[in-house]
């Protein structure tokens, strides 16, 4: 498996506060069954100012040490960058970072507050050539009241990434039911571990990933942990890569897709068509 999305990095942010933590972290995926992690910082001017040169120094002294410690797992650069005035700016000039150096990138939006324009924000971000992925939409207080806006923009191309830990109940019901449903609804791009620390926030990415195989089946599951994580490490075209299917095609009976996804009107239609 591969994982997009953790807070590995020592003393950088409110993930692993030191290395020996971190080491604990490595050896905890690699027990997991993960080959490789993004190291994904926080950037949110105001409270992290990590910067893409930094970040990139720090997981190469990282994965130096993994390799001293006979920890078999590779490592790749990556931020968890929150919405943020000249974000397409920040990405050009090499402060934000995609992941590793490809087309996608995580976008973090505020937990409690919608921000205003969002799907203008992430607009902006295709028309710059990038694959925006949501991070973790079921756990974002206010999806209950937007989520129309979350399937028109995952209906333009952008990609949705939750956390495995919602689908196990680590983030309470409302994360969890909004993770099954959105895995259900054929939604789900990327599932990954956010995780922070060895023991609250864990990596637990096989957790996650039998909870999905469950709703979505075995192959959905692995598409979700290795086919797409992996095609963003190659920085694969989105097309060349297999569309989300939720739990009608695993199983015809249980939900129906959600109409507006079909919308090729308007805004959504201009975002979709800039990736065909
Ligand atoms: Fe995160």
């Amino acid at each position: 498996m591969i994982d997009l999305h953790c807070h590995l990095l020592p003393g950088i942010d409110d993930g692993a506060p030191d290395i020996d933590v971190s080491l604990v972290m490595a050896r905890q995926f690699v027990a997991d069954g993960v080959s490789t992690v993004a190291c994904t910082p926080h950037i949110l001017p105001g409270l992290y100012h990590n910067t893409g040169p930094d970040i990139r120094q720090r997981v190469a002294a990282l994965q130096n040490r993994l390799e001293e410690e006979s920890i078999p797992l590779r490592l790749v650069c990556g931020a968890d960058a929150h919405v943020c005035p000249d974000f397409v700016g920040g990405l050009r000039s090499g402060r934000i970072l995609s992941l590793a150096d490809s087309r996608y990138v995580l976008v973090e939006p505020p937990h409690h507050v919608a921000p205003q324009r969002l799907e203008q924000f992430f607009f902006d971000i295709a028309v710059a050539g990038y694959v925006p992925i949501l991070t973790h939409p079921e756990r974002l207080t206010w999806i209950s009241s937007h989520y129309d806006k979350i399937i028109r923009l995952s209906a333009a191309g952008t990609w949705n990434q939750i956390t495995s830990g919602s689908l196990t109940g680590a983030f309470g019901r409302n994360a969890q039911y909004w993770a099954e449903r959105m895995l259900d609804e054929g939604q789900v791009h990327i599932l990954a571990t956010d995780a922070h620390d060895p023991i609250r926030r864990m990596p637990d990415l096989s957790r996650g990933r039998d909870a999905a195989a469950r709703r979505v089946g075995e192959q959905e599951a692995q598409h979700l942990v290795l086919t797409r994580p992996r095609g963003v490490l190659e920085n694969e075209l989105p097309s060349n890569l297999p569309a989300p299917q939720g739990a009608s095609a695993h199983n015809p009976a249980s939900v129906s897709s959600p109409a507006a996804a079909n919308d090729d009107s308007g805004f959504v239609g201009r975002l979709r068509r800039l990736f065909n």
